[in-house]
C-alpha cells in the first residue's frame, strides 16, 4: 500500500511541478508552490487511481485529475490554517503558509490554487470528450464550494463550542471532507461512461471521506504532532464538534470500524480489481499522519 501511495504521490507531484513551471511567472508563485509542494500524502489521488483501476482508465488521465484535486485540497488547508479559521502554524511538518508569508498572501495563494485546479482540468492535454470534461468541472466546483468544502468549513466553525447532534456532525464532515472524496470516486466512473455506477461511487466516496475525517479527529485526539506534521490536541481546546466529543473515543473507534466494513461491503462485487481500493480504505483508519 505504502509503495503504491508513494508512486501516486510522486507522479502527481511531478505533474504539478511541470504545470507550475509552465505558468507565467508572478510573485504569488512562491507561496503557491510552498502550500502545494511537495507535502501531503496524496490519499485523494490514490483513490482516483484505485477507482480508475476498477474501470480500466488510462493512468495519465487519472494523474491529471488528481493534480487538480490536490490543488483544491492544498487551497483548503492553507485557508483552514488561517488565524480566522483554525489558527494553526504547523502544516505538513513546516510553517503553515500564512505563518511563512503572511495572511493576505496565504489567502491569495489559496484562491489561486482553487482556480488552477479548473485550469488543469480544462487543459487540452486532458484528452477526454468535452461532455465528460464539463461534467468533471461541474462536479468539482460543487464539491469545493458552499455545497462542499466551503459550506462544511462554515459549519465546522459555527459549531465550535456547541453541542451538535450526530447527524449535524456527520453532515458537516461529509461536506468539508467527504464531497471532495466523492468527486475522486466518481471521476473515473464518469470517464468510463458507466453511468449506472455513479450514485454508488458518490455514496462510497462520501463514506470514505467521513471515515478519513474520523481518522483525522482520532489522530488529533491521541496522535503525535511530530508524526502528523501538524499540531495535535487542538480540537478539544477549540471545542470542535466531533464524533469523539459526542460519543467518546472508544465509541468513535467502534463507529469507524463499522463504517469501514460497510464501505468494504459496498465494493465487494468488484472482485480482484478492487484490491488497491480496499487497501486504501483499510489504510485510512490505521494511519498515524
Ligand atoms: C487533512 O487532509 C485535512 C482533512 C480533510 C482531514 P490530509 O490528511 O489528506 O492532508 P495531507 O494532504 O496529507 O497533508
Ligand atoms: C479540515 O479539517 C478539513 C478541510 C476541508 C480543510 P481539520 O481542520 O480537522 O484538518 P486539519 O486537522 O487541520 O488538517
Ligand atoms: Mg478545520
Ligand atoms: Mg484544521
Ligand atoms: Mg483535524
Amino acid at each position: 500500500m505504502k509503495k503504491k501511495l508513494n508512486k501516486v504521490a510522486k507522479d502527481t507531484n511531478l505533474f504539478l511541478k511541470k504545470f507550475i513551471f509552465n505558468q507565467k511567472k508572478t510573485d504569488l508563485l512562491n507561496p503557491i508552490k510552498y502550500g502545494l509542494l511537495p507535502g501531503g500524502k496524496k490519499i485523494r489521488s490514490k483513490l482516483i487511481v484505485d477507482v480508475g483501476k476498477i474501470f480500466n482508465i488510462d493512468y495519465k488521465k487519472l494523474i491529471q485529475i488528481s493534480a487538480a484535486v490536490e490543488c483544491i485540497h492544498a487551497y483548503s488547508l492553507i485557508h483552514d490554517d488561517l488565524p480566522c479559521m483554525d489558527n494553526d502554524r504547523l502544516r505538513r511538518g513546516k510553517l503553515s503558509t500564512h505563518a511563512k508569508f503572511g495572511e493576505s498572501t496565504a489567502i491569495l495563494a489559496g484562491n489561486s490554487l482553487l482556480t488552477i485546479a479548473f485550469e488543469i482540468l480544462s487543459q487540452p492535454t486532458l484528452k477526454i470528450d468535452c461532455k465528460s470534461k464539463i461534467n468533471l468541472i461541474s462536479l468539482l466546483s460543487k464539491s469545493a464550494g458552499h455545497t462542499g468544502i466551503a459550506g462544511g468549513q462554515y459549519s465546522d466553525l459555527k459549531f465550535e463550542k456547541k453541542r451538535k447532534s450526530f447527524k449535524k456532525i456527520v453532515d458537516m464532515q461529509i461536506n468539508k471532507t467527504g464531497k471532495l472524496f466523492s468527486f475522486c470516486c466518481m471521476a473515473p466512473v464518469i470517464l468510463s461512461k458507466k453511468n449506472k455506477y455513479i450514485n454508488l461511487f458518490n455514496s462510497i466516496g462520501s463514506k470514505i471521506g467521513l471515515l478519513f475525517q474520523i481518522a483525522d479527529d482520532l489522530i488529533d485526539y491521541s496522535g503525535s504532532t511530530k508524526k502528523a506534521g501538524k499540531k495535535t490536541g487542538k480540537d478539544l481546546k477549540k471545542g470542535k464538534a466531533t464524533l469523539i466529543g459526542l460519543l467518546g473515543y472508544k465509541n468513535t473507534v467502534k463507529y469507524g470500524d463499522r463504517l469501514k466494513l460497510e464501505i468494504l461491503n459496498k465494493i465487494k462485487k468488484f472482485g480482484n480489481k478492487k484490491k488497491d481500493l480496499s487497501d486504501t480504505i483499510n489504510y485510512i483508519l490505521i494511519r498515524t499522519k
